[in-house]
């Protein structure tokens, strides 16, 4: 039998699935691959299941040299330094799919709370400060028959064009290479080269792999050639963004400050620079806040803590298939989603 760490309990049976056909470990919530019981054991591991703030490198690889399968649960692995692994003969799998749609329902969900001011309005009415109707209150920005940019036109992406299609939003899109025209036209999005994109649209959001490319992607300048006023959404990775320059940005839009550049007038973020790793809502314990502090202070950017796929369906299908790759390598099968 494969011996095998999971990084911590996990939604659903998959963890009750493995152990009829491994010799299972459990980390700690909020610990994973830093759990005693990983230290402990790292040399005896075949198989790890790690979540995407388990930081598997070189230096982990060294102390479980046995270990030949890292099945992530997550769709984006770069917690996993897949270039030492492959030097290692460690096979990467990932959870593709399962989690598209979850992620494109938060996606929208965070853009529209920053167009039309939802927290905002939350805020107000539960501090007693609901005014009764005006003609002016927290007026927001218009949704239906804006434009929306796309930052990478795959799975996720296109799952939020098509929600975007039922707010009559005109979709367009950019990435590395376009798709033909009958792909485009199936999907009812236009190819914009990148600039073009962040000058051009109401609402721009991300759904790009964090790489060496992407990171900082939504750089100081490009903020700066955004339209005034317009949103943007990050669900994706939160270095795809400088912080810094985003909560520059959304200060002087919240002071009424138009640059004469434009830029954002808020923002829908998920996912953060540098997201915390070791806390626990279960435990009761979390670690100091590492978002931006001034993004926390304003009120023109609603911030979600990473729960892009965090519905129940969702992470169960997730850790399922995370499980379905662990349990495929036990049997010596193909494995169900390679990266
Ligand atoms: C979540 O962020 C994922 O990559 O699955």
């Amino acid at each position: 039998m494969p011996r095998v760490f999971v990084s911590c309990p996990l939604p659903g049976d998959a963890v009750e699935r493995l152990r009829g056909a491994c010799d299972v470990v459990v980390g700690e919530p909020g610990l994973g691959v830093r759990s005693r019981a990983f230290d402990e054991h790292a040399a005896s591991f075949d198989a790890v299941l790690a979540l995407l703030t388990d930081a598997i490198d070189e230096a982990l690889l060294r102390r479980a040299p046995r270990v030949r399968l890292v099945a992530n649960m997550a769709v984006g692995v770069d917690n996993v330094d897949v270039v030492a692994c492959r030097a290692r003969g460690v096979t990467v799998t990932n959870t593709p799919d399962v989690l598209t749609e979850a992620t494109a329902d938060l996606t929208f969900a965070l853009l529209l709370a920053a167009a039309r001011r939802v927290v905002e309005g939350d805020a107000l009415v539960r501090r007693g400060a609901f005014p009764g109707w005006t003609p002016t209150t927290l007026l927001g920005a218009p949704v239906f028959g804006a434009s929306l940019g796309v930052v990478g036109l795959g799975r996720i992406g296109r799952a939020v064009a098509r929600r975007a299609r039922g707010f009559g939003m005109h979709v367009f899109y950019t990435q590395r290479n376009p798709l033909d025209a009958a792909l485009e036209r199936a999907l009812g999005a236009s190819f914009r080269p990148i600039d073009e994109l962040f000058r051009a649209c109401d609402f721009v959001t991300l759904h790009c792999p964090l790489t060496a490319e992407t990171r900082h992607l939504v750089s100081r300048e490009r903020l700066a050639t955004m339209k005034p006023g317009s949103v943007l959404v990050n669900t994706s990775r939160g270095a795809c963004v400088d912080e810094a320059a985003l909560a520059d940005a959304l200060e002087r839009a919240g002071a009424g400050v138009v640059p004469a550049s434009g830029g954002p007038g808020a923002a829908g973020r998920d996912v953060f620079e540098r997201e915390p790793v070791g806390g626990s809502i279960e435990a009761g314990t979390t670690r100091t806040v590492v978002v931006e502090p001034r993004l926390l202070a304003l009120p023109n950017v609603v911030l979600t803590p990473h729960v892009g796929s965090a519905d129940r369906r969702t992470r169960e299908a997730m850790a399922g298939l995370a499980a379905d790759n662990v349990l495929a390598f036990a049997r010596g099968a193909p494995l169900v989603t390679p990266v």
